[in-house]
């Protein structure tokens, strides 16, 4: 996928929230459904909130097939390490990855990348590919890119997830 490709896609996306600026779930849904149907390699799109009391985090949207996953302890998994170090995380091979929480036995790679709500990491966006290697910095600027759009778009609504 080219750049151009992903600012045709930013763009799209930038127009679904502003249609459903209204109500959450909806806007993440199908930014979820947006990017999954769009990018080939782009097989699992979900994203997941933090609840600081409890060191952990819940699954609040997803598109692809549904996963047990929905609840993950800070530090476990790919996951549950963005939760607490606040940097993308791109694994070209998950099988070369200890801490790392299989949803579906067909997935090869994944990347997560932080959503920030006032410099505060509070959630995150997870992509899962049964293509080996996929992800470019391309990627990880599209889907940093998409995260300040939901955090500029929903703000403090955010936090009642
Ligand atoms: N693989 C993730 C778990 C979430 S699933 O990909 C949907 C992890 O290791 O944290």
């Amino acid at each position: 996928m080219s750049t151009a490709d992903h600012a045709e896609i930013l763009q799209q996306i930038s127009k679904l929230l502003k249609k459903e600026y209204s109500s959450v779930q909806r806007g993440l849904n199908s930014i979820c459904d947006h990017l999954k149907n769009n990018l080939k390699a782009y097989d699992w799109v979900g994203f997941y909130f933090s609840d600081f009391e409890n060191q952990m985090l819940h699954l609040k949207a997803f598109s692809g097939t549904p996963t047990e996953h929905t609840s993950i302890p800070f530090g476990k998994g790919i996951c549950g390490q963005v939760a607490l170090s606040n940097e993308n995380f791109v694994v070209p091979d998950v099988k070369a990855q200890d801490n790392y929480i299989a949803c579906s036995v067909d997935v090869r790679s994944e990347l997560v990348v932080p959503l920030f709500l006032e410099d505060k990491n509070i959630g995150q966006i997870d992509i899962d590919s049964k293509t080996p290697n996929p992800f470019s910095k391309e990627d990880e600027e599209l889907l940093s890119s998409v995260c300040k759009l939901v955090s500029a778009t929903y703000g403090n609504l955010l936090k009642q997830l």
